[in-house]
């Protein structure tokens, strides 16, 4: 786990973390009023993002990281390099960056397995001016995956 600035990211990880802000002001939110966008880089450095969904049965919510996994997955991509995540309070800015949750932590740990990679997580504070970049590993260690249950991983890459 590595604490970064803004300015230490690459030109694409900026990208990313810039496109995840945009989007999470499109977060369905009226309970929690939290604002979440995620970004994911795909192998050919295409970038699909998404928002949190919440729903009035709340735990029918879908966090922005796993709706931009199903996003991905819909336009057939499941190799990923990254994953961008920010947030924001409805009149607040986080003050710590925002990780992924634990369920999510579990579906990035899959989309991993498929990717063969290690995936980068990148969490950013509402204002950019704390960084953090770790990977899924870190974040969800001897984690349980499709390779543990025997699946032909190179079948489902695309
Ligand atoms: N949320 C996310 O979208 N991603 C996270 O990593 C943390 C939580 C959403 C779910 C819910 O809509 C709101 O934030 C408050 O939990």
């Amino acid at each position: 786990m590595k604490t970064i600035n803004y300015k230490d990211l690459t030109d694409l990880e900026r990208n990313l973390l810039n496109e995840a802000e945009k989007v999470m002001e499109n977060a369905y939110n009226p309970y929690s009023k939290f604002f979440v966008g995620a970004a994911i880089l795909t192998k050919d450095n295409k970038i699909i993002t998404g928002a949190n969904v919440e729903n009035a049965a709340y735990g029918s919510t879908l966090c922005a990281e796993r709706a931009a996994i199903l996003k991905a997955n819909a336009e057939g991509y499941r190799i990923y390099k990254k994953i961008a995540i920010i947030a924001r309070g409805q009149d607040f800015n986080t003050e710590e960056v925002t990780g992924p949750c634990g369920s999510c932590r579990q579906m990035i740990y899959e989309c991993s397995q498929i990717s063969e990679n290690d995936l980068e997580i990148i969490m950013s504070t509402t204002k950019k001016d704390k960084i953090i970049k770790s990977s899924i590993k870190e974040l969800l260690p001897l984690a349980f995956g499709p390779k543990e249950l025997g699946i032909n991983i190179k079948q489902y890459q695309k």
